[in-house]
């Protein structure tokens, strides 16, 4: 898709297809649908006092200008109540408009954007971008048939009216296209089968990745993960005779900065292992690494946005599958962290590769630790599809990831840590169980993960309930959504943003 900024009016911008904005009337007739509105002598106000157009959120209508403008047609988009209005539903009234569009069989569009309340044209042109980016999404790999009736978009142009304004909604639309694509590159890797998307399918990504934006990638084959000691992640990779990887990128490596570790969990496919699955809905199990895949993406995009941070990406893949040399439940592990683990289901898989993951993850010393992993269905059963599950054992990251949740709009909600749950994990033989019981699952699981952070500030995201949705939402369609890779980017932006500022000032002082 071609996208650009161009100086222009648009009652004045010849194309194809104006998209206009409009809150419901009758506040509505400002900005540019009211200059295009006089142009048209009054047209779309006739619409809209006439109940034709209302301006109700995600409302659209086509219309023919027949010669009136230098537009061939106008889509008019509602936007809802003025009042409600915030970057969220502007995500969600851009894709729907652009999906709208693309689903009457058009091709291009063209539209003005214009500061707006308190906030800016770069954060409204990022926001209409990464909309309908996100919102326009398809993954057709694999259709074969019928090629010729996808429809796409094929050209935007984002329209500014001086010089300052082009400038601003070009930096908006570079941002929110960086993080957008990021974001579709993980859900390419969510959606893409699990005979594709292998360990190995990953770590071959990965190289891409570091080769394209100048990261430093390491990948541990078995054989060096297990010299190392990571018990439980080669414990799980035994199952399968796909090779597990433990695939670390860094990005701003050997630079003076702060070190942020972010760690997902890569499963290219949970079976369950010996403690099998039922057979009903595991094809959902192919999205068992997509905090592995919201880790990359987020390192790559954060290396084009030179987030000043030194930033490593940890993320152990592997399937877990029930072969002959896989590890069985009432086994005892050793973990890279010395600490041992008895085996009670094979279906707690995450939590094993991530406590060596966790485990590995400080020897960089870092700031911070932030793991992302579909770590278990109570999470889900919790907060249902639309809600990562928070954890945490230090207030101000937790706080730091609300802020990215809450200007993101991907939904986190805090879940407790406390120590009662724990006795669920003590094992007889061993230092922990891998799993205790199905009631208060989501957090036996962060407890069994707190274990291996260390004393490092570290939070922890289920994702499980997020990453990927059966029913389609506003900028996210069916399937895998690329959960977390906005989150942690809104996260460093923020956080690296306070960094120079502070930098600067001890500079200054
Ligand atoms: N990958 C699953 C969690 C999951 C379930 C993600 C449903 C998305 C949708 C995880 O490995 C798992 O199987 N967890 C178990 C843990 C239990 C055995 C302690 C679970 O949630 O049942
Ligand atoms: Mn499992
Ligand atoms: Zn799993």
């Amino acid at each position: 898709m071609d996208i650009r900024v161009e100086k222009g009016k648009p009652e004045r911008y010849p194309c194809e297809l104006l998209l206009l904005f409009s809150f419901e009337s009758p506040e509505s007739s400002e900005g540019p649908v009211q200059r295009v509105d006089s142009e048209w002598k009054g047209f779309i106000s006739d619409l809209m006092r006439e109940g034709d157009f209302k301006g109700e959120l995600f409302q659209c209508s086509l219309l023919h200008t027949r010669g009136a403008l230098p537009a061939k047609r106008v889509v008019l988009a509602g936007l809802g109540r003025r009042e409600e209005f915030d970057l969220e539903k502007w995500r969600g009234a851009s894709a729907k408009a652009v999906q709208f569009i693309r689903d009457s069989g058009l091709k291009q569009l063209a539209c003005p954007l214009g500061r707006f309340d308190t906030f800016s044209l770069g954060e409204l042109s990022e926001s209409f971008v990464t909309g309908f980016l996100l919102g326009t999404y398809q993954y057709n790999d694999f259709k074969t048939l019928d090629r010729d009736k996808i429809k796409e978009i094929e050209e935007v142009i984002l329209l500014g009216e001086t010089d300052e304004e082009v400038h601003g909604i070009g930096e908006g639309l570079r941002v929110g296209r960086i993080i957008s694509e990021a974001v579709c590159m993980a859900r390419d890797l969510v959606n893409g089968p699990s005979n594709r998307v292998t360990p190995t399918a990953l770590a071959e990504k990965a190289r891409e990745m570091a080769r394209d934006h100048a990261m430093e990638i390491q990948v541990l084959e078995m054989s060096e993960a297990e010299a190392m000691g990571m018990g439980a992640f080669a414990a799980v990779a035994k199952g399968s005779q796909e090779p597990g990887k433990f695939i670390v990128l860094e990005y701003n490596k050997g630079r003076e900065l702060d070190t942020i570790a972010l760690v997902g969990k890569g499963i290219t496919f949970d079976s369950g292992g010996l403690s099998i699955k039922p057979s009903d809905k595991m094809e959902r199990m192919k999205d068992d690494m997509s905090g592995a895949a919201a880790v990359m993406a987020a390192m790559g995009a954060a290396a084009q946005l030179r987030i000043p941070f030194h930033l490593v990406g940890i993320m152990p893949t592997t399937e877990n599958l029930p072969d002959g040399k896989a590890y069985k439940p009432g086994d005892i592990l050793k973990t890279l962290s010395g600490q041992t683990v008895e085996v009670i289901s094979t279906d707690a898989e995450g939590r094993l590769i991530l406590s060596d993951a966790l485990t590995y993850s400080l020897r960089y010393q870092p700031k911070a630790v932030i793991d992302l992993a579909t770590l278990t269905g109570a999470c889900v059963i919790a907060l249902g599809d639309y809600i990562a599950g928070l954890f945490g054992n230090d207030e101000a990251l937790l706080k730091r990831v609300e802020e990215a949740s809450r200007k993101t709009g991907e939904r986190v909600w805090r879940l407790p840590l406390w120590d009662e749950y724990f006795e669920f994990l003590q094992s007889d033989v061993a230092d922990f169980r891998n799993s205790g019981t199905r009631s208060g699952g989501a957090i036996i699981g962060a407890i069994f993960l707190s274990k291996f952070a260390g004393k490092v500030p570290w939070v922890h995201i289920d994702i499980a309930g997020p990453a990927s949705i059966e029913k389609e939402r506003p900028y996210i369609p069916r399937g895998g959504t690329g959960v977390g890779v906005r989150l942690l980017i809104q996260l460093l932006r923020d956080w690296g943003f306070q960094n120079s500022l502070l930098v600067r000032n001890e500079a200054m002082l």
